[in-house]
């Protein structure tokens, strides 16, 4: 039995510790964060995944745990690793460090994240849920003998959208990294590689050859939106952030040569029932869809019953209306790809290796991110095959993220 110690106890921690309700050989142990710790460990203990101790320090949690998850914020990924650090080499000893998505803000800090990491002895796991998500993994499956014959995957598109994130931190783009590009468009990015990559091999088999950008600010500058955010302390005047992604990538085969594409499209302006994932990926003579709104359940709450509803966002994450024809998704932590994420690392960790997403990967991600910025930036296609593209991307921070957004948006 692995013993989780959760760092932050917010929104994905409470979706994380759902998930841990489907997954054997673990058991939450610690929580520490600066709000919600005690809330978190309620809610934990009355699903019955663990009787977790509330701790006052990175290093008190380090220490009543094997598996240290950091579900806090992206602006505090460096703090806490650092933390993490300080005391493994106090003489902790962990069997496995996870980091959710994204990485980190940008590169340099994604590096200093594993430098960090790679420092503690034990091995890791990029929290990329979407790769896992079984309405993904099991067209795969199912496909994998047409693939076989006719040959991969040539096209994916991928899309998350919602009505816009739940904390003013993920809208500060120099808190967050930048808008729903950051946010989300690193979910589409490796969901739409995993659908092309050919079976068996790793999900960063493909090499990216270039990419293209467009980004705008198209509902939440405006008014009544803009007043709106400023009143959760966010001023899309001074610091904007886009709320409307494109991202094209061309892969290749390093092996064939074959180039196949992404289209990663992400908004923060579906207005619609709440969050929804939306797939297609093509290969030749085939192809697979997915769509995490078309529920085989749904709820109806009349305007007369309306004052009774219980918290809408029970039945689907970013819900947007709490009557009439509802949405119910009854195991979002399993349509999503939380279980499965979890079993993949754990038994990685039990096994003392990385789980299938590591740091590494996941650095990838940050990496595609950062180009798709700057595609969007100098108005151009980045060639991610050019040394000095590489280089310069290194230290790269998009001027979105800098919180000069008006430059571009
Ligand atoms: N996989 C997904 O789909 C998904 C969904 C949501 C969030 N996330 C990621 O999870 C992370 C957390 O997001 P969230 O939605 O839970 O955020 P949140 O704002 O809801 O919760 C953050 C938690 O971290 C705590 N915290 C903040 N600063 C801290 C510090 N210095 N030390 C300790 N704790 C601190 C807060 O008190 C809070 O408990 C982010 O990196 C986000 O990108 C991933």
């Amino acid at each position: 039995m692995l013993k989780v110690g959760m760092l932050g106890a917010g929104f994905v921690a409470h979706f994380h510790s759902r998930a841990l309700e489907s997954v054997r050989g673990a058991e939450l142990s610690a929580v520490y964060a600066l709000k919600g710790a005690e809330e978190l460990a309620q809610f934990a203990q009355n699903l019955g995944i663990g009787r977790p101790k509330v701790c006052k320090t990175v290093a008190e949690l380090v220490g009543n745990c094997d598996v240290v998850a950091n579900f806090a914020p992206n602006y505090v990924r460096i703090e806490l690793m650092a933390a993490v650090a300080d005391a493994v080499r106090a003489g902790a000893a962990l069997k496995g460090l996870i980091c959710e998505k994204p990485l980190a803000r940008n590169l340099a800090e994604g590096n200093e994240v594993i430098r960090l990491a790679r420092g503690l002895g034990c091995p890791n796991a990029y929290f990329e849920n979407q790769i896992h998500m079984p309405m993904l993994t099991e067209a795969r499956r199912q496909l994998a003998a047409v693939e076989k014959s006719m040959g991969a995957m040539h096209l994916a598109r991928s899309a998350e959208e919602h009505g816009g994130p739940h904390e003013p931190w993920f809208w500060d783009p120099t808190r967050q990294g930048g808008g729903v590009c950051c946010d989300m468009g690193c979910h589409s990015l490796a969901a739409g590689m995993f659908m092309v990559t050919p079976a068996g091999q790793s999900p960063d088999y493909l090499t990216p050859v270039s990419i293209n950008a467009n980004m705008a600010l198209l509902k939440w500058g405006k008014e009544p939106w803009i007043s709106q955010l400023r009143k959760r302390g966010v001023d899309y005047s001074k610091t904007p952030a886009e709320d409307y992604s494109h991202v094209t990538i061309a892969l290749k085969d390093p092996r064939t040569g074959v180039i196949s594409r992404v289209e990663a499209a992400n908004s923060w302006m579906y207005d619609a029932p709440g969050l929804r994932l939306l797939m297609e990926a093509f290969g030749p003579g085939y192809s697979a869809t997915a769509n995490s709104l078309q529920s085989p359940a749904g709820i109806f709450i009349s305007d007369s019953a309306a004052a009774a509803v219980a918290d809408s966002e029970l039945a689907l994450e970013k819900s947007q209306a709490s009557r009439g024809a509802l949405v119910l998704v009854p195991h979002e932590a399993d349509l999503y790809g939380y279980c499965a994420e979890w079993r993949d690392a754990l038994r990685a960790f039990e096994a003392g290796k990385d789980a299938m997403l590591n740091l590494e990967y996941g650095r990838l991600i940050t990496k595609l991110t950062m180009a798709a910025y700057m595609s969007h930036e100098k108005r151009k296609t980045i060639d991610l095959t050019d040394a000095g593209v590489n280089k310069e991307l290194e230290t790269y921070i998009p001027l979105i993220q800098q919180g000069k957004g008006g430059q571009v948006l």
